[in-house]
């Protein structure tokens, strides 16, 4: 049975799920929105501090006179020294180089540049990329040089370093930012939780009236087919047990065991589809008559499994008569052929067979059913879990093999709820 506690579980997983995907996506929008920021906070900033650097040294560049030369390239040295440019080259009109100033220590940054920048793009365009160095914020600048009558006079190429402290800000405005986006989406989350909650109650209680539902079916048929030859639940009761202990200590998991249940309390419904002659007959039955009952097999799967809720219970129903040699019926499968919770409910069936009172014999002793499970091993039985059952065989002995009907309903009943 879906449990409340295990939608509340899911539910908080889910929503923990979208708060995180959610937070991505418009984390993912405005860190690129602020980035965009930052890229045209930054351009303008070396834009400004380039115009502030050229503004009044656009009459030397093309001069011919060295004077005039030296005049620029002192001019450019003492400006780059208070600013914020770590590589500064101005090219004439002609191409030519005629200032190329390193900012001191920049050798490593200009080494990067070399490695992996473009360089000396001389075109009539503007251009301007971003990179980080160093935990440091780069402009590269590209600028073409026009004089008043919009004359190409020249080329601009610098490299403009962020100083440390606006990179500093541009940093933890983006952090706040992505901290904000985050924390809304948490806090939204946390709003949607109890609204949800509050709509899955009636999911709940429906789920939980579905789940009795099915179990109280399972019930019926299990006693509907018991009632043919039989006064009483008890055999279904004491296998469905003895099946789910062996399935408990070979370590399977919730949905196995779920599964394993549903076959052992229905493994002979269709002994339904069996005439009383046969199902009935106080004597031996003869090779035909076998041959009709060992059909409840293919009955029982071909009831079950027209319910989804009960197909998994085919396994056990349509196997539980396969032997591990390969010599059951109906379909004469060999070991791990074999399901594996037809092969747990093999064992489980033939020992309350031999622990029981039946119309032919009196209820065998625990040593001397253990014998017999003993002698199957490998040629009725998978070896392994009869290794398991061993283990377990007494306990289930003293515990449930003589208890009475009510008690092996209320003890399978605990088994329910705790799988269902
Ligand atoms: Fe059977």
């Amino acid at each position: 049975m879906i449990s409340a506690k295990s939608i509340h579980r899911r539910l908080i997983v889910r929503l923990l799920a979208a708060w995180l995907a959610i937070s991505l996506l418009i984390g993912g929008i405005v860190f690129f929105m602020k980035m965009r920021d930052v890229d045209e906070f930054v351009k303008n900033l070396t834009f400004n501090e380039t115009r502030a650097l050229l503004d009044d040294k656009k009459d030397y560049i093309n001069s011919t006179n060295p004077k005039d030369l030296d005049t620029l390239k002192k001019m450019m040295a003492e400006h780059i020294m208070k600013g914020h440019f770590v590589l500064v080259e101005l090219y004439d009109k002609s191409k030519n180089r005629i200032v190329d100033f390193d900012a001191k220590g920049s050798e490593d940054v200009e080494n990067y540049i070399e490695k992996h920048k473009e360089t000396h793009i001389l075109s009539y365009k503007a251009r301007y990329n971003r990179f980080y160095f160093e935990k440091n914020i780069y402009i590269q600048i590209f600028l073409p040089l026009y004089d008043k009558e919009s004359n190409l006079i020249g080329h601009f190429e610098g490299v403009y370093r962020v100083d440390a402290k606006t990179t500093k800000d541009i940093t933890r405005s983006i952090i706040l930012s992505l901290l904000q986006v985050v924390a809304a989406m948490l806090a939204i989350t946390i709003i949607l939780y109890p609204i949800i909650l509050s709509m899955d109650k009636d999911l709940i209680k429906l789920s939980r009236d579905l789940s009795e539902a099915n179990v109280g079916m399972l019930e019926t048929l299990g006693s509907a087919v018991a009632k043919r030859d039989s006064d009483t639940n008890a055999h279904n009761y004491r296998v469905t047990l003895y099946a789910v202990e062996l399935a408990e200590a070979m370590g399977l998991d919730a949905g196995e065991i779920m599964s394993l249940i549903k076959g052992s309390f229905l493994h002979d419904i269709g002994k339904i589809a069996i005439s009383d002659n046969i199902l009935l007959k106080p004597g031996k039955l003869t090779e035909e008559e076998f041959s009709v009952m060992k059909t409840h097999v293919g009955h029982g799967y071909d009831i079950i499994s027209k319910y989804n809720w009960l197909k998994d219970a085919g396994d056990v129903v349509k196997y539980h008569h396969e032997k591990y040699e390969g010599t059951g019926y109906l379909s004469k499968l060999k070991g791990g052929e074999i399901p594996l919770n037809a092969r747990i409910f093999a064992i489980v069936d033939v020992f309350d067979a031999l622990t029981s009172k039946r119309p032919y014999k009196e209820p065998f002793g625990y040593e001397k059913s253990m014998q017999i499970i003993e002698e199957g091993r490998g040629t009725h039985f998978d070896p392994q879990i009869v290794e398991t059952f061993k283990k377990i065989a007494k306990k289930l002995y003293d515990t449930t093999s003589t208890g009475e009907e009510a008690f092996l309903e209320d003890t399978l009943h605990k088994f329910v709820k705790k799988y269902f």
